[in-house]
């Protein structure tokens, strides 16, 4: 296949190597003359495990070359990688300048060009980039999205350092956008590269790699504060982390990582304040797992402020525990909400079929009539008088078919899922909170 790379910096250096081991024809593009020559003398434009070698075979095999005539290699290619760089401006957002002027250079050569362009974004982009470009495109070559060209997006997940590797070996590969041409022009290039591949929205794909290289970066920052307290309190960090990764079922696993509600219950909350303090009595700084319980107790206030923009003055709760399967109303964020939302005056119905309030005993009893004196009022011993009772029903519990068909047939109430229930979501007033 005939393929245009723009640029040559780390990622595109490599994609031309690659692209070229594959067998396919590869023109690569950038501004900067230096790196444009050190292709053409078949050199690599960065350093890292094997490109030097992919470089020279395909340098020697005709099959790259580099120009800083962007319109020459849009005429003489298929489709187009864009790598350019979107480094952070002063105040920290990525700056698109680099990739929009290629997107200008592209739309000035596609009024030359006969036949389909396919445009791959590779760089790191923000949300709503892919459609920018591809109007960019349209507005100054006439040229049609769709029909004359597409603009498509399939993030890059190298490593520098172990470049070469990762681009043969993603852990996946993931295309974004529905342009059926160009997507199946992208699989075609990928046809030999193992690993899953996900055609997803745009928008996922341009956030994707945000989402990766912001979870890296935690995890680093997470290890690291884990062992300035161990070092500090003679604790083996080796072995402490060790035990810590073996968990593969709650530590290293998918378990937590869905967006829902904010945590809760008798343990979370507790061991990470103890942890905490265990770092600050030793006078050591752990900036985040300080910002931890910060980040739960915003989600509390997000709840409260989306619930007021109801407007709705008779709200039911659906499940009052800190989760599924319990009766444990000790620190449930929704019981903070509720306790809140009763002191601005809303007028707040109960319903949990885990949670009765004859069989409430010990801590549990305590905390509740602590925290909600009124809770033995409040509380609703059916489903269907909670239903009969509210405009508003926030959800915080999961059903079953009778319960969902209960709801449906209340076409008027306002629905507001804390913990994602899919089943509930064609719910003509149904809003999710955190999707
Ligand atoms: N470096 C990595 O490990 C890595 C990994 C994955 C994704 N990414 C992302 O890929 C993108 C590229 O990163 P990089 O490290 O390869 O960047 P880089 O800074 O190494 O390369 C950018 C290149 O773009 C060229 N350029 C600038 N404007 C141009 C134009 N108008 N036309 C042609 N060339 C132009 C520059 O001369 C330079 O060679 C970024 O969005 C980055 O976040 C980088």
């Amino acid at each position: 296949m005939k393929i245009s790379v723009f640029c040559l910096g780390y990622v595109g250096c490599v994609s031309l190597g690659c692209l070229s081991k594959m067998g396919h024809n590869v023109i690569g593009v950038d501004i900067n003359e230096h790196k444009n020559d050190l292709i053409n003398r078949g050199l690599p434009t960065i350093i890292d495990k094997g490109i030097d070698i992919l470089i020279k075979k395909g340098r020697e095999n005709s099959l790259i070359r580099a120009t800083q005539n962007a319109t020459e290699a849009i005429l003489n290619s298929e489709i187009s990688f864009i790598c350019v760089g979107t480094p952070n401006d002063k105040n920290g957002h990525l700056n698109l300048n680099q990739i929009k002027t290629v997107a200008s250079k592209i739309a000035i050569a596609l009024p030359q060009k006969v036949g389909f362009h396919t445009i791959v974004i590779r760089s790191t982009v923000l949300p709503g980039t892919a459609e920018e470009i591809s109007k960019i495109i349209a507005d100054a070559s006439h040229k049609i999205p769709g029909k004359d060209f597409c603009v498509l997006v399939n993030p890059e997940f190298l490593r520098e350092g172990n470049a070469v590797d990762d681009f043969f070996n993603p852990s996946l590969t993931v295309i974004g956008g529905s342009d059926k041409k160009g997507i199946d022009l992208i699989m075609e290039i990928y046809k030999n590269i193992p690993g899953a591949k996900r055609v997803v929205d745009l928008r996922v794909s341009e956030t994707i790699k945000l989402l990766n290289n912001s979870f890296h970066a935690l995890k680093i920052a997470f290890a690291n504060e884990i062992g300035t307290i161990s070092k500090a309190l003679d604790i083996n960090t080796h072995q402490l982390i060790d035990i810590f990764l073996q968990d593969n079922k709650l530590n290293i696993s998918q378990a937590y990582l869905q967006p829902g509600f904010a945590y809760g219950g008798s343990c979370l909350p507790k061991d990470l304040r103890a942890l905490n303090l265990i770092a600050h009595d030793a006078y050591l700084e752990t900036p985040l797992l300080n910002s931890i319980e910060k980040s739960n107790n915003h989600q509390i206030d997000r709840a409260i402020s989306l619930i007021e923009e109801f407007k709705i003055q008779n709200i039911g709760f659906w499940g009052i525990s800190f989760k599924d399967g319990t009766d444990d109303l000790r620190n449930s964020p929704i019981i903070q909400v509720i306790e809140r939302l009763i002191g601005k005056g809303y007028k707040v119905y109960l319903f949990d079929e885990q949670v009765n309030d004859s069989q409430l005993i010990g801590v549990n009893k305590e905390y509740i009539e602590k925290v909600l004196p009124h809770f033995h009022s409040l509380l609703l011993k059916d489903f269907d008088k909670l239903l009969n009772n509210v405009e508003l029903l926030v959800v915080n519990k999961k059903g079953d078919k009778t319960v969902y068909k209960k709801i449906f047939k209340n076409i008027e109430l306002r629905l507001f899922d804390l913990i994602n229930i899919p089943e509930l979501s064609s719910h003509k007033y149904y809003h999710g909170f955190n999707w």
